[in-house]
Formats: C-alpha cells, sequence, structure tokens
C-alpha cells in the first residue's frame, strides 16, 4: 500500500511517500527557519504564504524520489489539526484537489496521534507505551495502548517545552528556533553552573511546567547584565536545558513506574534534544525501562510520520469526504 503523507501545519512544508507502513521511499522537508528566524518565532502570515509556495515543489519532489506516480498511490493522508489553521488550509485543501481529481481517497491526520506512532517508523515498539510528546505546542503524556488508543495522563499547564527552548534562546539572542541551537551550545557548558527552579506540581504527578524557567532565566540575564558577564552562554543554556530535561524526565519515569509498562517513548522536536535522550535512558535504566527515542529528523515535523498514521486508518477502511475541514485546536 502506498501512502502520501503531507504535513503543513506550523512551520514546515512535508511530504513522503511511504510504502505498507514500513519503508520510506522519499521523505522531503523544506524548513522556514530563515523566514521567521529574524522575528524569533513562526509568524502565521508567512507561515502559509510560503506554505503557498512550497507545497507543490515538495509533494512532487517526494514523488519524485519515490520514484512513483500520482495515480500508483493508495492513498493519500494530509494533518487538518491542531497546528496554525492559514497553514493547515494549504495542505488540506491542496489534498482534497489531488483526492477529487485522482479519485485516490484520502484521510486526515491528527499531528499529535502523528508524533506518537512516528517511532515505528524505524522501531518495531510493542504497545503500549509511554509516549512523552514535546514540541513547540505541545507537552503531553499519553499511555499508547494502540492504534486510535490514547490514555491521556497529563500536559503543560503554560507553556510548552519547546516554546520555552524558543523563548529563552531570543532572549539570548541565540536565534530561532531556539532548541537545537541550546542543545548545541549546552554542550560546551556546565549544567551544574546555574541552579534553576525546578516547578514541581502538588496536585498531579504528571503535570508539566514551563512559565516559571523561562522567568527565572530572565531575571538571571537582567541581573547579570548588571554584573558584567560572569557566566557564559553556554554554561546557561547547559544549566537551562538541565532544569527542563529533569522536569519532562521525572513525570515520564513516574508514570512507566506507576502503571508499568516498561517502554517509553520520545517524541516530538524537543525529543530530538541529545540531553534528554541520554538523561531520559539513564534515568530509565535504573528502572528497568527501556526508551525508544525516533531519529531527530522523525521527531521534527515530517511527512513520514503523517503517512503512516494515515496507513493505519487507511487499512482500517476510513475515508475523509471533502467537507473535512482545518482544526486549529484538534485533540486526541
Ligand atoms: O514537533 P516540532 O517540529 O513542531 C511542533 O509540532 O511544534 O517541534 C518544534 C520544537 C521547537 O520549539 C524547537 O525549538 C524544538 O522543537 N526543538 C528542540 C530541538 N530540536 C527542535 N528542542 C530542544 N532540543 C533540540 N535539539
Ligand atoms: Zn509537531
Amino acid at each position: 500500500m502506498l501512502v502520501l503523507g503531507v504535513e503543513t501545519s506550523c512551520d514546515d512544508t512535508a511530504a513522503a511517500v511511504l510504502q505498507d507502513g514500513r519503508t520510506i521511499l522519499a521523505n522531503v522537508v523544506s524548513s522556514q527557519d530563515q523566514v521567521h528566524g529574524p522575528y524569533g518565532g513562526v509568524v502565521p502570515e508567512l507561515a502559509s504564504r510560503q506554505h503557498i509556495r512550497n507545497v507543490l515543489p515538495i509533494v512532487d519532489s517526494a514523488l519524485q524520489k519515490a520514484g512513483v506516480r500520482l495515480r500508483d498511490l493508495d492513498g493519500i493522508a494530509v494533518t487538518y489539526g491542531p497546528g496554525l489553521v492559514g497553514s493547515l488550509l494549504v495542505g488540506l485543501s491542496l489534498v482534497k484537489g489531488m483526492s477529487f481529481r485522482s479519485g485516490i481517497p484520502y484521510v486526515g491526520v491528527n499531528h499529535l496521534e502523528a508524533h506518537l506512532l512516528a517511532i515505528h517508523l524505524e522501531h518495531d515498539v510493542p504497545f503500549p507505551y509511554i509516549a512523552l510528546l514535546a514540541s513547540g505546542g505541545h507537552t503531553l503524556l499519553y499511555c499508547v495502548k494502540g492504534v486510535g488508543h490514547y490514555v491521556h495522563l497529563g500536559g503543560t499547564r503554560d507553556d510548552a517545552a519547546g516554546e520555552a527552548f524558543d523563548k529563552v534562546a531570543k532572549m539570548m539572542a541565540l536565534g530561532y528556533p531556539g532548541g537545537r541551537i541550546i542543545d548545541n551550545l549546552a554542550k560546551a557548558g556546565d549544567p551544574k553552573a546555574i541552579r534553576f527552579p525546578r516547578a514541581r506540581l502538588k496536585k498531579s504527578a504528571y503535570e508539566f511546567s514551563f512559565s516559571g524557567i523561562k522567568t527565572a532565566v530572565w531575571h538571571y540575564l537582567k541581573a547579570q547584565g548588571a554584573e558584567e558577564g560572569k557566566t557564559s552562554q553556554a554554561d546557561i543554556a547547559a544549566s537551562f536545558q538541565e532544569a527542563v530535561v529533569d522536569m519532562l524526565v521525572n513525570p515520564t519515569i513516574k508514570a512507566a513506574v506507576a502503571s508499568d509498562v516498561k517502554r517509553i517513548v520520545l517524541s516530538g522536536g524537543v525529543a530530538a534534544n541529545s540531553r534528554l535522550r541520554a538523561s531520559m535512558t539513564e534515568r530509565a535504566d535504573d528502572e528497568g525501562v527501556q526508551v525508544f527515542s525516533p531519529a531527530p529528523k522523525f521527531c521534527t515535523d515530517n511527512g513520514a510520520m503523517i503517512a503512516l498514521t494515515g496507513y493505519h486508518w487507511l487499512k482500517r477502511g476510513r475515508r475523509d469526504d471533502y467537507r473535512l475541514n482545518a482544526d486549529a485546536d484538534l485533540t486526541l
């Protein structure tokens, strides 16, 4: 079964061709980092305009790389939410048009579900597993019991983890998107240089909060500015990253231990973070829990995870009609 996956929910235009839910024949991503970089964050209107420019060449390039023609496809999968509504509409409208013109069935894919299943692009991880989904827009903890069977355990009360990385990078004038830049810079720094506070929420063991750390870094930078650069940028980056990583690792390990699920899966852009991957694995080892992390290119937004999720639903007979609308606030 050949499935084309199209993703335009935020600031990456992506398309992939997947065979039988396993073999990636093509996976093409066009990043808009250059467009949004000067603003230190995604500008929605610019994102949708850029998707309009990119989406056809990206889909064409994926088909060409895969060596397949449109009529060879058995189905098309496209993200219909959550995300920026203008961006979502670009991919969804294109795929509706392609499906209408060719008669090839299409399904709308939930972007969050796609992140949770992305691990299966590379690893045969048995269900159930505890999944930490940490991206620019979401920080969520699920017990994934099977395709379509997701038990919500917790989430962030305020900012997403990726948002904290991006905002701190902006405060430190490091560039956009901040996650990868801080990850690289932190390698040269001491994670114990500054002890930033870790938010611990009393009511639920599985809730996260990242607004406090953001404010703490802001106050630190302000105070340090007056003192004339005592700590290096690398030390600040490493100490901030260590605090975020601790706040992500603790509830995830707790969830795995409490539910006696021996597998943890990392997903979403922040799962590309080298320190998060290492720390989660270290802590999980002590508890006899295995950690699976997708390759960084499958942590950040990509068409392959959309094609994979679409494949599962197409296989189960789901077909969407042309009334399906983009849903910016779609939940799982
Ligand atoms: O999943 P994703 O590509 O898009 C959303 O669905 O939001 O995640 C993007 C987020 C951004 O906030 C980015 O800074 C963060 O993932 N990110 C990272 C790393 N690579 C990307 N955060 C920490 N370390 C990284 N290496
Ligand atoms: Zn995403």
